[in-house]
Formats: structure tokens, sequence, C-alpha cells
């Protein structure tokens, strides 16, 4: 092979980890990539439900009820807070809070959890998107 070859197929590869590592975005906020996240989010809504529903899912959950008498009515649906930052959610999983107690990785592990945290931090534009599914569905 010339050095010349050589060379041009060096410069291709490393063109080639640049394009990568700029095409992969990773959302700040919860440190998964930004294309494959509608799907992740999706994900996350049925763990959530499965994993942390029955103390958050309803108004009339343990949890739903401890956060309303905390922090307001308006405040205690995790599933409808845009307030809520991925490192917050992390801790208080696995530390627990109040009279939550800590889920070990073993109930939900990390790869679960990372999934619960990007429904529950999901942008403006997937909560509009459910919005108009849920009303369409109302129509029915
Ligand atoms: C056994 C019931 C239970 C389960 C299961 C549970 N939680 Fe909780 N959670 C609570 C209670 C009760 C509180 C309110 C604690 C307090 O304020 O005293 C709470 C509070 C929280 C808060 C604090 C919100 C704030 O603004 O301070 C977060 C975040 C949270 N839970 C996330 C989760 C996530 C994520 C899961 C599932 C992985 C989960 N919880 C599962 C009972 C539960």
């Amino acid at each position: 092979m010339s050095g010349k070859h050589y060379f041009s197929i060096v410069a291709f590869v490393i063109c080639g980890l640049a394009v990568a590592v700029v095409a992969r975005p990773r959302s700040e906020s919860n440190g998964l990539t930004a294309d494959s996240s509608a799907q992740q989010i999706a994900q996350g809504e049925k763990l959530y439900e499965s994993r942390c529903g029955i103390c958050h899912a309803a108004p009339n959950n343990t949890g739903s009820l401890m956060l309303a008498r905390r922090l307001g009515k308006d405040r205690s649906l995790l599933a409808q807070r845009t307030d809520l930052k991925a490192d917050y959610i992390r801790k208080v999983s696995r530390v627990g809070i109040g009279s939550m107690p800590p889920l070990t990785r073993i109930e939900v592990p990390d790869s679960e959890l990372d999934l619960i945290v990007a429904y529950l931090t999901r942008p403006e534009s997937a909560r509009a998107a459910e919005k108009s599914r849920s009303s369409g569905a109302a129509h029915e």
C-alpha cells in the first residue's frame, strides 16, 4: 500500500469518527441520545407506570397524596411536572424521601431508571403529542 493511500484511509476513518461524535448529541438532562428519545420516552412511561405507578400514578395514591400535602396539588402528579431534574429523580429513587422507600438496583435497574427519567423529563413537544393523542381518544 502506498503511503499516500494509507494516509487517505486514516484521514477517512478520523473524519468518520468526528462525524459520529458530532451527530450523536446527548441530551444534558438525562444523558440519553436525542435521536431515539421518542421510543425511550414511550418505554419509560410503561416502566414508570409499573415501577412507580402504585404510589404515583393516580391522585389518590400515597406518593401523590404526600406530595399534594407537601408541595400542593399542582405538583402532586410526577408525570405532569415539568420542574423535576434528572439528578433529583435518580437520587430520590435510590435514597428515598420522606415516606418513599429507596428503590434498589434489583427492583429498578439503572437502565430502567434512565428510561423513567427520560419520561419524567420529556420535552414539551412530547407532552403536546400526548395531549392531542388523549383528546383524540376522548372523541372516539
Ligand atoms: C411505595 C411507594 C412509592 C414508590 C413505589 C415510589 N414512590 Fe416516589 N414518592 C413516594 C412518596 C410517599 C413520596 C413523597 C415523600 C414526601 O414528600 O414525604 C414520593 C416522592 C417522590 C419524589 C419527590 C418529588 C419532589 O418534588 O420532591 C420523586 C422524584 C419520586 N417520588 C420519584 C419516584 C420514582 C421515579 C419512582 C419509581 C422508580 C417512585 N418515586 C416510586 C412513594 C413512592
